[in-house]
């Protein structure tokens, strides 16, 4: 069974206080996302990320469309227990402390009384937050809370998670640890939808992206199809001081560093640029496909136009 489905799910919000008009933030989307996978949805600011995330919350209502989560309509309160979610910005109570706010949680989402003082421990060491469960939030950095409100989405052992900009805030590290958090969800078995612009952690963690630009759906894959679609082009790597002129003549790109000479032939060339080396007795290191880079494949997909063109960098 698919963990997400989103059929055609669309918003257009009303903006502008006297002459109201319509602001498209989500065009029709359609999007499936498998159990056990960890779901990319990337998109630059204002692209709808945090809009369909709220829809399939059921905090903001649809324009149109549907979708289901464990097969479930996105109103369906059994489905609801099985659903984390951290929200983008998330907002807690000032006096609280991290056990307390966690308690309460616990006590919403219907973890059994007995459970919940070692589940709010559990988690909120799973987070990296061990010593802190006393403290009041107000004393958190932005980092911290962040924590909290992954520590809060994890707490009821959802089933799928919702996690809009988990990163966000967070030092490389934090970062680093919310994404091994990830992987161990997954390895649990669980779902894991998330949003983000900074690809470099989509690129590190996703088995599939989507990406999505001014409302619309521009590109969705498996991470290693997308980055891989190579351009039939290799970077050959040798040791040596000078670019030889019959290597001048093949390569389509050359040049020197200290004793490493760098040169990138078309595929067809390759065969060529090794026997030369060969002959010539050079030390070859490295013999590398290019890849498209996910951050490549991003920007081509927001320039349509340019792309549809043929226009590459
Ligand atoms: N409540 C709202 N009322 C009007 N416009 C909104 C509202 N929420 C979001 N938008 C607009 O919808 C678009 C998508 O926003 P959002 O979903 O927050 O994008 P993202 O999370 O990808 O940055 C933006 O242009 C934003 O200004
Ligand atoms: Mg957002």
């Amino acid at each position: 069974m698919a963990a997400i489905e989103i059929l055609g799910l669309t918003k257009t919000y009303q903006v502008g206080f006297w002459r109201k008009r319509p602001k498209c933030a989500l065009q029709p989307l359609r999007l499936q996302v498998e159990e056990g996978e960890i779901f990319g949805f990337l998109g630059p600011n204002g692209a709808g990320k945090t809009t369909t995330l709220k829809m399939l919350m059921g905090l903001v209502y649809p324009s149109a469309g549907s979708a289901r989560i464990l097969g479930c309509e996105i109103n369906d309160p059994r489905m609801k227990a099985q659903i984390g979610f951290l929200p983008e910005q998330p907002y807690f109570y000032d006096y609280l402390t991290a056990a307390e706010l966690l308690e309460y949680y616990g006590q919403l989402s219907g973890v059994d009384a007995k459970e919940r003082k070692r589940r709010v421990s559990e988690v909120l060491d799973r987070v990296g937050l061990p010593n802190v469960s006393g403290m009041q939030l107000r004393k958190f950095s932005k980092g911290m809370l962040q924590r909290v409100g992954v520590a809060q989405a994890i707490l009821h052992n959802p089933r799928v998670l919702f996690f809009d900009e988990p990163m966000s805030g967070l030092d490389p590290i934090g970062r680093r640890e919310v994404r091994d958090l990830m992987e161990e969800l997954k390895r649990a078995g669980k779902t894991v939808f998330f949003s983000t612009h900074i690809l470099s952690d989509a690129e590190a963690l996703c088995d599939r992206v989507a990406i999505i630009h001014q409302g619309e759906l521009r590109g969705v894959g498996a991470v290693a199809d997308l980055t891989s679609s190579v351009q039939g082009k290799v970077e050959v790597v040798w040791r040596g001081n000078t670019v030889l002129p019959s290597v001048k003549t093949l390569a389509l790109d050359s040049s020197v560093t200290g004793d490493t000479v760098r040169a990138v032939v078309l595929e067809a060339s390759q065969d060529a640029l090794i026997d030369t080396l060969r002959r010539e007795r050079l030390h070859i290191v490295s013999v590398t496909p290019l890849r498209t880079s996910l951050e490549e494949y991003f920007v081509q997909k927001l320039r349509p136009a340019e792309a549809a063109a043929g226009v590459r960098s």
